[in-house]
């Protein structure tokens, strides 16, 4: 496995708008944009708000495909691959978590249930039990384990869903927007465990809008109107 874990080459996403009374128009969310992400760093995506930071995080983490372009993660070509084939690249590679509410959580189930079950799909070695308190005590979480996520706040379960990544850690963590419904502290618990998993060798991409999190960062990619300009 080479030392580049991400590699995006002239990507380009257009979303085809529905056309109400004959008249349409394309959004182009994403045009030719290029990048690679080496092993364990934490890049940052910024850019204003509708730049394609949230599109670009779906296609590294295969749950969109591009218009143009092409996206390999691990050296697989992730727009080349089935949807069975992409399923089980989700679980063992890329963990996205997704804005509020973190929607890849099972809410009937408890904290400590969702994030032994992500541990499990990963297939995780060792004693899972012991390391998701571990995991959930380094994310603040220990007095929610034992709760429903759906009687959570949506901090709350965003915090949760990073502590599924961070059980056996992830190869690749994607993150959009992890600090976006924190306080300063929990943003900062977030922070520090991002940073802490890529010294671990993890790889992180994060979209965020928290200059917190650009500061934090080893590199910033920035997008305007869907183009790379930094
Ligand atoms: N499913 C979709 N259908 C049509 N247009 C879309 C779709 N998803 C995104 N877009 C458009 O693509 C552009 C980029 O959106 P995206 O969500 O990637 O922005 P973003 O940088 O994540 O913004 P924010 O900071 O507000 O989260 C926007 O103009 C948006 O309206
Ligand atoms: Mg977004």
């Amino acid at each position: 496995m080479s030392d580049t874990v991400i590699t995006c080459t002239g990507l380009t996403r257009r979303f085809v708008m529905p056309r109400r009374g004959g008249v349409g128009s394309d959004v182009l969310a994403l045009d030719d944009v290029s990048l690679q992400v080496p092993r364990g760093q934490l890049v940052a995506l910024a850019g204003p708000s509708g730049s394609g930071k949230s599109t670009l995080l779906a296609l590294i983490g295969a749950l969109d495909w591009p218009t143009a372009g092409t996206i390999t993660v691990n050296d697989f070509d992730v727009a080349a691959m089935s949807r069975r084939a992409r399923r089980a690249f989700r679980r063992r590679w890329a963990i996205s978590m997704m804005p509020q509410p973190a929607d890849n959580l099972l809410l009937a189930s408890t904290g400590r249930e969702n994030v032994l079950l992500a541990a499990k799909q990963r297939r995780v070695r060792g004693n899972l039990e012991e390391k998701a308190d571990e995991v959930l005590a380094r994310m603040q979480l220990t007095s929610f384990a034992h709760q429903p996520c759906a009687v959570m706040s949506g901090g709350e379960q965003q915090r949760i869903a990073l502590a599924s990544c961070l059980l056996g850690a992830a190869a690749v963590i994607l993150a959009d927007e992890p600090t976006g419904a924190l306080d300063r502290t929990g943003a900062a618990t977030v922070i520090d465990a991002l940073a802490a998993a890529t010294a671990g060798g993890v790889t992180v991409v994060v979209a965020t809008h928290d200059p917190n999190v650009v500061a934090a960062a080893d590199t910033v990619i920035r997008l305007d109107h869907g183009r790379r300009v930094e």
